[in-house]
């Protein structure tokens, strides 16, 4: 049966008169629903294990926009927390971990087999969501990166620049790669678990990989998106990965090719005529309008989102934000972004 989904075709890299969109963070706090359905659960981690709220939550920007595809709510810091990490989250500042920065803190993290323990209420979610969708919505997966999902565990917070993450890659090497592998065979039972639950297409967010440079980049970012991109195509034949090397520069080129996704998400950093020529040459691209559009709106909106569309219109492409779009976004932005990738 030829496939009807505008997402999976791009991803099999049909070229699209209007290519399909979706948004990251689409389900987040710039929407009056999410923040109620947010109250109603008490706190972010309530909502992202209580599998009725959040496929509620995936569903509310779907119903209000119409995108081609919903991804899972969830957070790429469950699988700390499943991992045995302490996690919570400070309002307005972000999230808090417990530390790993010496042997005796990895060596009491749990084993990859008991994750499921703490993840099975998102794979009920996915169930959910897989039953609810409607049948043009592609469902997406996804995880953090380890690089990036390391960088958390390792300072136990969000940094501007990654420093604790850096000093234990350089001054304990064993440690921080035994984390990173770690990290990458509980990341891979994981978007496998996700996959049996109904997910169809997963996604991997290494949102600090911009911080890596040369081979390091190859050794901690494109290298562990490789292995689980390979996990993944082994069990799951026909099952399509997103990467999102962030910030990677010229290490987009070539990334698609060396480690066999699907699809390369750009932030905004790159030109999209660059990186059409550069890395759409290899398969289908996502992005990446500026988020900053969605608060600020007007013809500059539209003429961005014109151009992108344009630059990326002689291959396979799929319409996003550059990263996720922020809490003081005015949603009538969004709908003028869909209406003007729709050409309405
Ligand atoms: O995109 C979606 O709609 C799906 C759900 C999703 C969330 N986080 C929900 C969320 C996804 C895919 C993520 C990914 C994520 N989480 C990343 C990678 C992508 C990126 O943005 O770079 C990272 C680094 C995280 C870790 C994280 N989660 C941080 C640093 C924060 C706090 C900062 C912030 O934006 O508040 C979160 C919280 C979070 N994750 C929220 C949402 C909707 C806001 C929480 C709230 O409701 O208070």
């Amino acid at each position: 049966m030829a496939e009807t989904k505008k997402l999976l075709r791009a991803l099999a890299g049909e070229v699209q008169d209007v290519p399909p969109i979706w948004m990251m963070r689409q389900a987040g706090r710039y929407l009056p629903e999410y923040r109620a359905t947010r109250a109603q659960a008490g706190d972010f981690l309530s909502l992202c294990y209580n599998p009725e709220l959040a496929a509620e939550v995936t569903l509310q920007p779907i119903r209000r926009y119409g995108f081609d595809a919903a991804i899972l709510f969830a957070d790429i810091l469950l699988i700390p927390q499943a991992l045995g990490a302490d996690l919570w989250f400070v309002t307005g500042e972000g999230p808090r971990l417990s530390t790993i920065t010496q042997q005796s803190e990895f060596e009491a993290l749990k084993q990859v087999d008991a994750i499921h323990e703490t993840l099975s209420p998102v794979y009920e979610t996915v169930r959910i969501l897989s039953r609810e969708l409607p049948s043009e919505t592609t469902l997406i997966g996804f995880a953090g990166a380890p690089w990036t999902v390391a960088t958390y565990m390792i300072a136990g917070r969000g940094t501007p620049d990654q420093g604790p993450a850096h000093a234990l890659r350089e001054g304990n090497t064993a440690l921080f790669e035994a984390l990173l592998d770690r990290i990458t065979a509980a990341t891979i039972e994981y978007l496998s678990a996700q996959i049996d639950a109904g997910a169809e297409v997963v996604k991997i967010f290494d949102s600090w990989a911009g911080s890596l440079k040369g081979d390091a980049f190859l050794k901690y970012s494109l290298e562990p998106c490789r292995v689980i991109t390979q996990a993944i195509k082994d069990r799951h034949p026909g099952v399509p990965v997103i990467g999102f090397p962030r910030e990677a520069g010229e290490g987009y080129i070539g990334f698609a090719k060396k480690t066999d996704v699907d699809c390369v998400a750009l932030d905004n950093s790159v030109l999209p005529a660059w990186a059409a020529e550069h890395v759409q040459v290899d398969g289908c691209v996502q992005g990446n309008l500026a988020s900053s559009h969605m608060v600020t709106g007007g013809q500059a909106l539209v003429d961005e989102t014109r151009q992108i569309v344009e630059a990326f219109s002689k291959g396979p492409h799929i319409f996003n934000l550059g990263h996720g779009i922020t809490p003081d976004a005015d949603p009538e932005n969004v709908q003028l972004m869909i209406d003007t990738v729709r050409g309405r």
